[in-house]
């Protein structure tokens, strides 16, 4: 099996999971986009879906899933999204598509949250894979500067990149700036994402921790349940 076969292998456990008229979020990537493709194979009757970025809405869209705001129905039942990192206690580093603030928000607002992912998304300790900080526009190299003094706290040398593409840097759809950093590892994850958090320019960072109630892994064996 390779990490397609993986994860689609991941999405269809996730979609399984879904029962007639809940209310489900959405998750962004592509271990998310064959979550969203088996779900709406199911056609289930009732289903209000909260899709956590555009590209989500759109392919939902495409495929006849029945959308809704968040706003609208409040609380989800069950929330499934991929992950850039499964760590200790599903601890998760997400973003790299971008879409880590509505990802948060639909987390935070569901009853059960599902990660899914391929096999090599798991690891001892996060911190290989780049963490992304969301920054807002304005002031961002002061943000910057000071997202440095926390890192340099925390012992992490690494400069934080600004996510660029063709040289344009990208904007989430908040109209955010992306900034990744290398921090190579992250011994205490808690009190980092709480440091970054307490900046005034900082929206939101790709710590996801507390949050994940399940990660669905697909390894060649099968699919692997496990729990915090
Ligand atoms: C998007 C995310 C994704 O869920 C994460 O990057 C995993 O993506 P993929 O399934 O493509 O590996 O957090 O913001």
């Amino acid at each position: 099996m390779n990490a397609d076969d993986q994860k689609q292998a991941a999405g269809a456990a996730a979609a399984a999971l879904v029962e007639p008229g809940m209310k489900v979020g959405l998750g962004t990537g592509s271990t998310a986009v064959w979550f969203v493709r088996a779900l709406a194979e199911r056609r289930l009757e009732r289903l209000r879906c909260v899709p956590t970025s555009e590209a989500t809405a759109a392919l939902a869209r495409e495929l006849g899933l029945p959308l809704a705001e968040l706003d609208a129905v409040g609380t989800l039942d069950l929330t499934v999204d991929g992950a850039d990192e499964v760590g200790p206690g599903l601890a998760l580093i997400k973003g790299a598509g971008g879409a880590l603030l509505r990802e948060k928000l639909v987390w935070e607002a569901s009853a059960r949250c599902v990660c899914i992912a391929d096999a090599s998304k798991r690891v001892l300790r996060l911190g290989a894979f780049t963490l992304p900080v969301e920054v807002v526009p304005f002031g961002a190299k002061s943000t910057v500067n000071r997202i440095c003094d926390v890192l340099s706290e925390f012992e992490i040398g690494a400069l934080p990149r600004l996510r660029s593409r063709e040289g344009v840097p990208v904007r989430t759809d908040g109209g955010n700036l992306l900034y990744d950093v290398a921090c190579g590892r992250i011994d205490d994850p808690a009190a980092l994402g709480a440091a970054l958090k307490s900046l005034t320019g900082v929206v939101e960072h790709g710590l996801f921790l507390d949050l994940a109630d399940e990660a669905l892994i697909a390894t060649d064996a099968g699919v692997e349940r496990l729990t915090p």
